[in-house]
């Protein structure tokens, strides 16, 4: 693949050429804006971007998250009673990218760094294997949070540093996609200043990404910490979404070859009220069509602690009429519960631990396609995740 940079597209390969620029104001036409106009980003790789993007949001299918940071892994092991080694990382993700089947229900998978240079205890590289089932390897590339000084308590997510190069290296190892997860709190305001620095920050890492190969997923998660109502919630997701979509205009990325991984709108996790799928699903999509273009391929939502039955039944709720965009899952917790109690860290109940992540991964395929029922579900399905101040 040719180095991507500032590349000229010519006026047949490009929508964009002879239009006004994102950034240029109406009526404006100065001399530097028609040159800017002539001059694209990501060029080079905007065939394959969207070529990856239809690939993962494609019907029945969405993405496996298994990018925990080593620390974040450790305290999924340490649930069953396993030490945070490299081996018991190693053998735990190896069980859940060897499962048979895996790529009928899933498209891709997010993996943190140490999983994308790893290969399985008999020595095939964890990329390979999901590649033989036709799933898209992707990667963690923001740096975590820290916080963010001048603000309400809030953080910010690092990483942008040396990112080009690092990403030109993941895309060598295999990967085709990343992931930035940026956080948002309601009950610390949000501030101005938080919403404007997630939202640059993702913009520049989308930017990056697409000019490296890889197609980014933007993750600005509205935290479930807190007491407010549903309303609160769409009232800050959409000034989040508005705030992102500006910036990634203004970086110049290519909407037709970016994912999104929303929190989907629900009341806090402390509200008195819960909500049900069918509101959640209404305020959630309506959110989504007042800010979301229709070029964007898919929206992959995050689990954010709710229990694996509520976040495949508010996926299912969501699917019950065509949307402009596929609307599927990137769920970690969501997909991962069920797995780890099965698993227990024992060799003799690694089949018993694949079972349970096809039944999750099959049970969020039908609700991709509006088809699942809940009846049968386990109770573990049904137990709530979240975690009050959760870290990843
Ligand atoms: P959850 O589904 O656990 O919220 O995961 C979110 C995430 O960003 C993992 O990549």
């Amino acid at each position: 693949m040719a180095s991507a940079s500032f590349v000229k597209l010519n006026a047949s390969s490009s929508p964009w050429i002879g239009q006004r620029s994102f950034n240029q104001r109406p009526g404006s036409s100065s001399r530097s804006s028609a040159a800017r106009v002539s001059v694209i980003r990501a060029g080079s790789y905007s065939e394959e971007l969207v070529q990856t993007a239809k690939t993962i949001a494609s019907p029945g299918r969405g993405i496996l998250a298994i990018d925990e940071s080593n620390a974040t892994c450790g305290k999924r092991l340490a649930s069953i009673g396993l030490d945070n080694t490299e081996a018991n990382r190693q053998a735990y993700r190896q069980l859940l990218l060897t499962t048979p089947g895996l790529g009928q229900y899933i498209s891709g998978s997010i993996l943190f760094e140490e999983t994308l240079f790893q290969s399985t205890t008999d020595g095939k590289k964890m990329v390979d294997c999901l590649r033989e089932q036709n799933i898209v390897p992707g990667i963690k590339v923001d740096k975590g949070l820290v916080p963010l000084p001048g603000s309400n308590n809030e953080s910010w997510c690092q990483g942008l540093d040396g990112l080009a190069s690092r990403s030109a290296e993941y895309y060598n190892q295999g990967a085709r996609f990343a992931k930035w997860r940026t956080v948002v709190s309601i009950p610390c305001g949000p501030s101005a200043l938080a919403v404007k620095e997630a939202a640059w920050g993702l913009a520049r890492y989308a930017a990056i990404s697409q000019d490296n190969g890889l197609v980014p997923i933007v993750e600005p998660e509205i935290l479930l910490d807190g007491d407010h109502s549903i309303d609160t919630t769409l009232e800050v997701a959409e000034r989040v979404w508005s705030e992102v979509f500006y910036y990634l205009a203004e970086n110049n990325v290519m909407f037709e070859g970016i994912l999104l991984k929303p929190s989907m709108v629900t009341p806090g996790a402390d509200h008195k009220e819960k909500a049900d799928p069918e509101t959640i699903a209404k305020y959630t999509l309506t959110m989504l069509k007042r800010r979301v273009p229709p070029a964007v391929p898919g929206i992959m939502f995050l689990s954010g602690g709710q229990s694996e039955m509520e976040a495949t039944l508010n996926l299912h709720a969501m699917n019950q009429s065509p949307n402009p965009w596929h609307v599927s899952f990137s769920y970690a917790r969501a997909l991962q519960n069920s797995v780890l109690k099965a698993w227990q860290g024992r060799p003799e109940n690694v089949e018993a631990a694949q079972k349970a992540l096809l039944t999750r991964a099959k049970a969020n395929s039908l609700a991709q396609l509006g088809k699942y029922s809940a009846e049968g579900e386990s109770d573990d399905a049904k137990k709530g995740m979240f975690v009050k101040g959760y870290t990843y």
